[in-house]
C-alpha cells in the first residue's frame, strides 16, 4: 500500500443530516458495525430508518432487518416521519426482512439460505439490525452471547456493509450483565440516545461514546424527533450530569 492510499479518507456514509454526520467525524465509516442504543420511544428506529433512506437518496441500497414491528404500525409510523416504505420498497433499493434472531442467525451461518438469497440479491449497501436485544433470548449464558454477536458483526462485515445494530438499554450508565458487557465493545462505533430531566422536562440527549479509527464530537446535544428524523438542537452547555439523566447547572 502507498503511503498516499493509507492516508486517504476512508469512505463515509451519511446519517441522513449534516450536523449529525459531524458528531460521528462526517459519517459513519464504510464497512463499520455501529450500535446505537437508547431508552423505549427515543428515537433508535427513526434514526436507524433515517440512515437507510440517506442512502436510498444516494442510490445505495439499504436492508431493515426487524424482529419487533408489525409491518403495519412501522409502516404507519414511519409515515408519520414522512416516509412511505412501501413506495420505497417497490422501488427496489429498500427492504425490510421481518424474521426472528434464530432464523436470521442461522442464514448467516449458512450461505445458500433463502434469506441469504434475498440478501445477496439486494445487495444492501446500510444494514439496519432492530433489535440486537432479541438475540438476548437465544441464550443465557454470556460467552455464547458474545459469540452470537462477533457471528452477527462479522458476517455484516463479510458482505461489506455498513450497519447501524439498534440496542434497548434503560440505564446507560450502570454496568449490566451480559449482553451490555459484551455488544459495545464488538463494534466499531457507540451512539447513545437518552431522555434527559431538564427543569421538570423531557428532554432527548443524543452522544457519540466510541468510534474506532475516526474523530468524533465529545458533546452532548439535544435532539427532536420530526418530519424528516432526528434533527439536532444545541449542546447542553452549562449543565453536568446528563447521561445520569438528572442534570443540574453548574455554578
Ligand atoms: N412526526 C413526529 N413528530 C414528532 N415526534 C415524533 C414523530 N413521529 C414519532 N415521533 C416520536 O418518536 C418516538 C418513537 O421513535 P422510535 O420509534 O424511533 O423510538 P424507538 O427508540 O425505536 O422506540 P422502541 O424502543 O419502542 O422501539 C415517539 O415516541 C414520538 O415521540
Ligand atoms: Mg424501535
Amino acid at each position: 500500500m502507498t503511503i498516499q492510499n493509507s492516508i486517504r479518507e476512508r469512505a463515509r456514509l451519511s446519517l441522513g443530516n449534516k450536523e449529525l454526520d459531524e458528531m460521528v467525524g462526517g459519517g459513519l465509516l464504510k464497512g463499520t458495525a455501529n450500535l446505537v442504543t437508547g431508552a423505549p420511544g427515543v428515537g433508535k428506529t427513526t434514526l436507524g430508518l433515517q440512515f437507510l433512506i440517506s442512502g436510498v437518496e444516494t442510490g445505495q441500497a439499504g436492508l431493515l432487518v426487524s424482529f419487533e414491528e408489525f409491518p403495519s404500525s412501522l409502516h404507519r409510523d414511519a409515515l408519520q416521519l414522512g416516509w412511505d416504505l412501501k413506495a420505497l420498497e417497490k422501488e427496489g433499493l429498500f427492504k425490510i426482512i421481518f424474521t426472528s434472531p434464530e432464523v436470521f442467525l442461522g442464514s448467516l451461518k449458512s450461505p445458500g439460505s433463502p434469506l441469504t438469497d434475498t440478501l445477496r440479491a439486494l445487495s444492501p449497501e446500510r444494514v439496519v439490525i432492530d433489535s440486537t436485544a432479541h438475540f438476548q433470548r437465544l441464550t443465557n449464558d454470556p460467552y455464547e452471547l458474545r459469540d452470537i454477536y462477533n457471528t452477527l458483526v462479522n458476517a455484516l462485515k463479510r458482505e461489506g456493509m455498513t450497519s447501524i445494530l439498534l440496542d434497548e438499554a434503560v440505564n446507560l450508565l450502570a454496568v449490566q450483565e451480559g449482553r451490555m458487557a459484551s455488544l459495545p465493545f464488538v463494534v466499531d462505533t457507540v451512539i447513545l440516545l437518552r431522555y434527559v430531566e431538564v427543569d421538570s422536562a423531557i428532554q432527548r440527549a443524543i452522544a457519540v461514546m466510541k468510534m474506532r479509527g475516526s474523530a468524533h464530537q465529545k458533546e452532548i446535544r439535544r435532539y427532536q424527533i420530526q418530519k424528516g428524523g432526528i434533527k439536532l438542537g444545541e449542546p447542553f452547555t452549562g449543565r453536568e450530569g446528563i447521561l445520569s439523566g438528572m442534570t443540574h447547572r453548574i455554578g
